[in-house]
């Protein structure tokens, strides 16, 4: 039987001490349930929509994660075993599994998906194929509706999210206000994203530096909320749309984040306000796939990937993409295809 080691959700995280929240265990895993798939975990996705799983909050999208189970999480890798006809072994599959050298899965809960393989590097199944893009693009072209020449703000923007919101804004040739900590970012924003503004919202009055964009906002990508959203809100041109993505300004509490002090200015600029969440959406990722992918191929659709290497490090790359450290998307590199797990 083969050991398989995982992360065990053991108590709510109090802020970013996951330490504390999970460990780390071992177990002899056994034969497959009916329909079940397993997958030898290549790479696991960090998202930072995850910590809301793990706090015992119950109005949230998703139900808490039980504690003592074992920590979901979207996993790249190949099926080991499967007792499902649509999943061959060897097949490279995406899909939510757990934090574990070896995902077993049912694959229609997980949305287990086998994977195109002419991508040349499949860390992009997580990057410009992937759900923070397919998120990104549905934000921006349709929740937003972001059209040629309009203005629109993409705040942690150069996060996975954002960075590619950013790219999907541009490229369906709108002018693009990035917002992120710190001037390394901020770099990296115009740099390497185009973008036409960045605001370091750690070193510069956000709400200033919005009032020069000529006739305001007409859209705002919003990944924190807090006070972000209060320095957004009053720079919206009329009949602007706000887009929320996430709420990462409240994510290391358990409690609801309060309403923004400035949601006078949804009526008085005629603004709306809308949340979208992919889950819903993810049988769109087949219809949304093509033009992504011409993108990427194009060079127009680029992500840098902050990666740390071995199952028992998760936590490290996880804290470091809630506190900011990251630039792009996080992931973990739990094994190389030559060198599965024992
Ligand atoms: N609605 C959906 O279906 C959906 C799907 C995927 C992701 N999301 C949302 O997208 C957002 C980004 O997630 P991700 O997984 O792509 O992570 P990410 O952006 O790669 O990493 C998180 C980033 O958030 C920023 N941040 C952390 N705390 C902050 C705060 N208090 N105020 C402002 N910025 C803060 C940090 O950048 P700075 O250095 O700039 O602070 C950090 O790099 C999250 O809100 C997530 O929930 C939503």
């Amino acid at each position: 039987m083969m050991k398989n080691r995982f992360w065990q959700l053991d108590r709510h995280p109090t802020g970013h001490d996951f330490a504390d929240a999970l460990t780390l265990r071992e177990e002899r895993l056994g034969p497959l349930g009916d329909g079940e798939v397993r997958v030898a975990t290549q790479w696991l996705s960090m998202d930072a929509g995850t910590r809301m799983w793990m706090s015992p909050r119950t109005d949230g999208y998703q139900p808490p994660l039980p504690l003592g189970s074992k920590m979901v999480g979207l996993c790249l890798g190949r099926v080991v075993a499967s007792r499902d006809r649509r999943f061959a072994d060897g097949a490279l599959v995406r899909g939510f599994g757990q934090w574990a050298d070896y995902a077993t899965l049912l694959p229609d809960e997980a949305g287990l998906e086998q994977l195109d393989e002419t991508v040349r590097d499949p860390r992009q199944h997580f990057g410009a194929l992937g759900m923070n893009s397919w998120t990104a693009y549905v934000g921006i072209a349709e929740v937003a509706g972001v059209g040629p020449g309009e203005w629109v703000a993409v705040s942690a923007a150069a996060g996975a999210t954002g960075s590619l919101a950013c790219q999907v804004a541009r490229n369906l040739g709108a002018k693009v206000v990035g917002i992120a900590g710190g001037p390394e970012k901020c770099r990296y924003l115009r740099d390497e994203l185009g973008v036409d503004l960045a605001i370091d919202y750690k070193g510069e009055d956000v709400a200033a530096a919005l009032a020069n964009v000529p006739g305001g906002l007409n859209a705002y990508f919003d990944n924190v909320g807090g006070p972000i959203l209060d320095a957004v809100l009053p720079n919206m041109a009329h009949y602007g749309r706000v887009a929320i993505c996430g709420l990462l300004a409240s994510y290391d509490s358990d409690a609801p984040m309060p309403g923004p002090a400035n949601f006078d200015q949804i009526l008085m600029r005629r603004l709306r306000v809308e949340g979208f969440f992919i889950p819903d959406f993810l049988e769109r990722g087949a219809q949304l796939l093509p033009r992504l992918r011409g993108w990427m191929d194009e060079g127009r659709l680029t992500v840098r990937f902050d990666e740390t290497a071995g199952l028992e490090n998760v936590l490290t790359a996880y804290e470091r993409m809630l506190t900011g450290r990251n630039i792009g998307k996080v992931i973990v590199r739990v094994a190389d295809q030559t060198n599965p797990p024992a």
